[in-house]
C-alpha cells in the first residue's frame, strides 16, 4: 500500500521524547505479554493524553491555602473521552487519571477483514453533545477508517473540538484523517512507514486488541 505522498499535515503531533521512544519498543516488540503490553499502553496514553490536553481551556479561581489566598485555574472545558472498543479501553484508565472529571462514551467499532470497513456495532452517547473537547482514543490508526466513522459519529452529535490520540499512526491513516477532517489535530508515539497488504501497520505491533486481552494471532 502506498505511504504518505507529499507533506506532514500539520495536525499531526509525534512526540519524540525519550520515555515515549523507550515504551515504544517495548509495546512492539513480540514478547511483550498482555499484562505488560497493557501497563505499557497506559503509560503512553498518559503521555500523549498530557499533550493532547496542552489547550483545554481553563479558568480563575481563587483557592485559600494555609498562608493565603491566591489566584489559581481549573479546568472549563467538559472533557470527553471516546474509547474505539475494543482497544481503545486500555487507554481510559491514564486519561481518567490525568483528567478525573472527564465522560467516557463508548464507541464499539471493527473492521471488516475483507474490505477493512469499519462496523459500527456499539454507540451509547447522547442525543446531543454534553462536552466541549473530545479526545478519541484509539491505540491505532491504519487505514484511518475506524477514526474517520468515529468523527463524523462525534460530529452528527454536535461535538466541535476533536482530537485523536494514537499509539502508533500509519501515513495512510494520517492522510485520510486530514483529508476527511482536516481540523482534526493527531496525537501519536509514532508515524510507521506503511499498511501492509492486509491493513496492518508495518512495523506496528500487530493487532493492539489481541495484544492487550491475549486473544487471536498477530498481524
Ligand atoms: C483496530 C484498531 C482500530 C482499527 C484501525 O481495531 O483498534 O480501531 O483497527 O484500523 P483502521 O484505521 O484501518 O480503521 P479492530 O477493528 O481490530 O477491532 P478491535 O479493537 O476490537 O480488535
Ligand atoms: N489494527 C491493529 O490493531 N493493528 C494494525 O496494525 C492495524 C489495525
Amino acid at each position: 500500500m502506498s505511504t504518505l505522498s507529499g507533506s506532514i499535515p500539520p495536525t499531526l503531533h509525534v512526540s519524540n521524547h525519550p520515555a515515549i521512544l523507550h515504551k515504544l519498543a517495548i509495546l512492539r516488540d513480540e514478547r511483550t505479554e498482555p499484562k505488560k503490553f497493557r501497563e505499557v499502553v497506559r503509560e503512553l496514553s498518559w503521555l500523549l493524553g498530557y499533550e493532547a490536553l496542552a489547550d483545554a481551556r481553563i479558568r480563575p479561581l481563587d483557592v485559600a491555602t494555609p498562608m493565603e489566598t491566591t489566584p489559581c485555574h481549573e479546568l472549563a472545558d467538559r472533557i470527553g473521552l471516546i474509547p474505539i472498543l475494543r482497544a481503545g479501553l486500555g487507554m481510559v484508565d491514564a486519561m481518567l487519571d490525568l483528567m478525573p472529571t472527564a465522560q467516557v462514551w463508548h464507541l464499539g467499532l471493527f473492521r471488516d477483514e475483507r474490505t477493512l470497513q469499519p462496523v459500527e456495532y456499539y454507540n451509547r452517547l447522547p442525543n446531543s453533545a454534553t462536552v466541549d473537547l473530545c479526545l478519541i482514543l484509539d491505540p491505532m490508526l491504519a487505514t484511518g477508517g475506524s477514526a474517520i466513522a468515529a468523527i463524523d459519529v462525534l460530529k452528527r452529535w454536535g461535538a466541535v473540538r476533536i482530537k485523536l490520540v494514537n499509539l502508533i499512526a500509519a501515513p495512510e491513516g494520517v492522510a485520510a484523517v486530514a483529508a476527511a477532517h482536516p481540523e482534526v489535530e493527531i496525537y501519536a508515539a509514532a508515524l510507521d512507514r506503511q499498511l501492509n497488504e492486509k491493513g496492518y501497520i508495518l512495523p506496528g505491533l500487530g493487532d493492539a486488541g489481541d495484544r492487550q486481552f491475549g486473544t487471536g494471532r498477530n498481524g
